[in-house]
């Protein structure tokens, strides 16, 4: 065979599901380990929305759908943007993908061309900037600080900002720090994007995470401006728990989603249709199911927030979005990944090491976990760092 493509060996294996594998390999070996590894919701996915995939499945939604995806989804998304997010959007300017990654793949593939810079504040998920690469541009990072609550500001992208640059990706709340901005300072990254002619991607996935009397803000909500030149992803993964679905969708222009569609066409057809039909329900019926989860989230950052902040030489900003933490933990002198990997081995405790995220001196806890886990994971965790004081 010849060699295979360069931009695709370059990618770098996620650091995430290296970790998850070694702390699954370990509990199969009989060990109890404590997993704040995991990006997704424990809770199942609520009743009535797997009923409304059954039936579907038992009335023959079996076949292909239109590319795009359902127009009843396409309708009950523009309806649910409109009702939540103050947005007025067609369903024709709604694109149905297999999970808002799979979005997001292919707005970059839509967006960029060749050497292309996307402005990506960091701490990032990571999967940002492989996709960017493979769509052929060029990620560039805004790296933000703690001290911040890793907030970039108006002025770093005036700084980065290149004749080639061409998007401004905002995710908020924000994976994997945990944290959101409010509605004032996201208008103004948005704004201070627009100076620049550049595209705006908002991956508003965490939409319905946020506590501490925050309030979500879509980017494209603040002016026609910010509406004509924002794309917009979300997903029922996080909200409704539905992770194994793998359905996401993006709202932008018809022109956009013209052309995006054409290249979803000829790379996934559609999305899953008995999914899709569950997703109708979702945005539908799903609200109070949303509520519920919201609580039991809310219930467990309050706590693990309260350990962690109370660990000596562990600095914690407040997580506000998500349901991820995000500690410092430079002060005790080891690499986020030295830090992972024996806070595995002794405690039995899984965590992202943050190098996976550009923040070598933290590390990430996803608290979609019992309390109970919870409680033995951070007695475990206050135990690592005072071995090592
Ligand atoms: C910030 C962010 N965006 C997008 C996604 C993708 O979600 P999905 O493909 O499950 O819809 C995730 C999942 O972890 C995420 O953390």
């Amino acid at each position: 065979m010849k060699p295979l493509n360069t931009t695709i060996l370059a990618i770098q294996p996620s650091a995430t599901l290296a970790i998850a594998s070694l702390a699954r390999q370990l509990a199969a070996q009989g060990e109890k380990i404590c997993n704040f590894t995991v990006g997704e919701p424990d809770f199942d996915t609520p009743e009535l929305i797997k009923d409304a995939c059954v039936d579907a499945l038992r009335k023959g939604q079996t076949k292909y759908t239109p590319i795009n995806g359902i127009p009843k989804l396409c309708e009950a998304i523009a309806a649910k943007l409109q009702r939540d997010n103050g947005l007025a959007y067609k369903p024709a300017q709604i694109v149905v993908s297999c999970g808002a990654k799979h979005s997001l793949a292919l707005v970059f593939q839509t967006l960029l061309n060749p050497g292309d810079e996307v402005l990506v504040p960091s701490p990032f998920w990571l999967s940002y900037p492989e996709m960017i690469r493979v769509a052929g541009g060029q990620p560039v990072y805004l790296r933000a600080k703690r001290e911040n609550d890793f907030k970039i500001t108006p002025a770093d992208i005036a700084k980065a900002v290149t004749p080639r640059t061409v998007a401004l990706l905002v995710n908020s709340p924000s994976n994997p720090t945990g944290t959101m901005y409010t509605p004032s300072e996201l208008r103004a990254l948005g704004e201070e994007a627009l100076r620049y002619g550049l595209a705006i991607v908002a991956d508003e996935i965490y939409e319905k995470l946020v506590f501490e009397g925050n309030r979500f803000a879509s980017m494209a909500s603040f002016s026609p401006e910010l509406y004509n030149n924002t794309i917009t992803i979300n997903g029922f993964s996080k909200s409704y728990a539905m992770t194994g679905w793998r359905l996401g969708y993006t709202a932008a222009s018809e022109a956009f989603v013209r052309a995006m569609g054409s290249l979803q066409s000829h790379c996934a057809s559609a999305p899953t249709t008995f999914a899709q039909c569950g997703a109708i329900a979702a945005l539908e019926q799903g609200e109070a199911s949303i509520t519920e989860m919201v609580k039991a989230f809310d219930e467990r950052r309050r706590r693990i927030y309260a350990l962690m902040s109370a660990i000596p030489g562990v600095k914690c900003p407040k997580p506000t979005g998500a349901f991820y933490v995000f500690p410092d933990i430079s002060s005790f002198g080891l690499d986020s990944v030295a830090f992972a990997r024996r806070l595995l081995a002794e405690q039995k405790v899984a965590v992202v090491p943050g190098a996976a995220f550009d923040a070598d001196a933290c590390i990430r806890f996803s608290y979609a976990c019992s309390l109970q886990e919870i409680e033995t994971g951070m007695a475990r965790f206050r135990a690592f760092c005072e071995s090592l004081r």
